[in-house]
């Protein structure tokens, strides 16, 4: 079933998942195809810091980027339609689960620690993956995660094999499947 380009979602989409699951190259893909709206988290806040991610944490620290990304998804709740790609560690906080949840439908994107490493090796723009370079060392951050990744899903696809169309189909069809509560 495809997607009518000409409807708009009654509520936003939220992608998270661990760094290299895919959110960004799914919700650019979403944005493009269906011509919704796109939140890129990382890149709003590296903008508007006039720094990149790293430059923040060094910097600024941690917690004022973790708070800054709270702050954004507060500014996205008034909104509808829009295709979000969250940071890794946006599901970490409640709060945050609970901000999404009030706007939109929260989809987990998952991948193997070897296809997370294959696709995130010679990236450097990432903090926390800093002497976490191997299958072991993504695999012990990620089964940390992963409660607060599933707790917080309404949906969870694997994107290690899918190809990207189908990926994005799938969400729109299973979440346009499913009942919107309070929208
Ligand atoms: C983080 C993931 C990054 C970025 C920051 C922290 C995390 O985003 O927000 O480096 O805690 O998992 P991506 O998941 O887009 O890489």
């Amino acid at each position: 079933m495809k997607q009518n380009k000409q409807t708009e979602l009654p509520f936003n989409i939220f992608l998270i998942g661990f760094m290299g699951a895919g959110k960004s190259t799914v919700a650019s893909y979403m944005h493009r195809q269906y011509s919704m709206p796109l939140i890129e988290m990382d890149e709003t806040l590296a903008e508007r810091e006039c720094m990149t991610i790293p430059e923040i944490f060094a910097q600024k620290g941690e917690s004022y980027f973790r708070q800054a990304e709270t702050e954004l998804l507060k500014e996205i709740q008034t909104r509808s339609n829009v295709i979000i790609s969250c940071g890794g560690g946006v599901a970490m906080r409640q709060e945050n689960v609970e901000i999404m949840k009030k706007s939109g439908k929260v989809v987990l994107l998952t991948a193997s620690p070897d296809s997370i490493l294959e696709r995130v090796k010679n990236d450097e723009n990432r903090p926390l993956l800093k002497g976490r370079k191997t299958a072991e060392g993504i695999q012990e951050l990620m089964d940390a995660r992963r409660p607060f990744y599933e707790a917080a899903a309404d949906l969870i696809i694997a994107t290690d094999t899918q190809p990207l169309e189908d990926i994005c189909e799938e969400i729109i069809n299973r979440l346009r499947q499913m009942q919107p509560k309070n929208l």
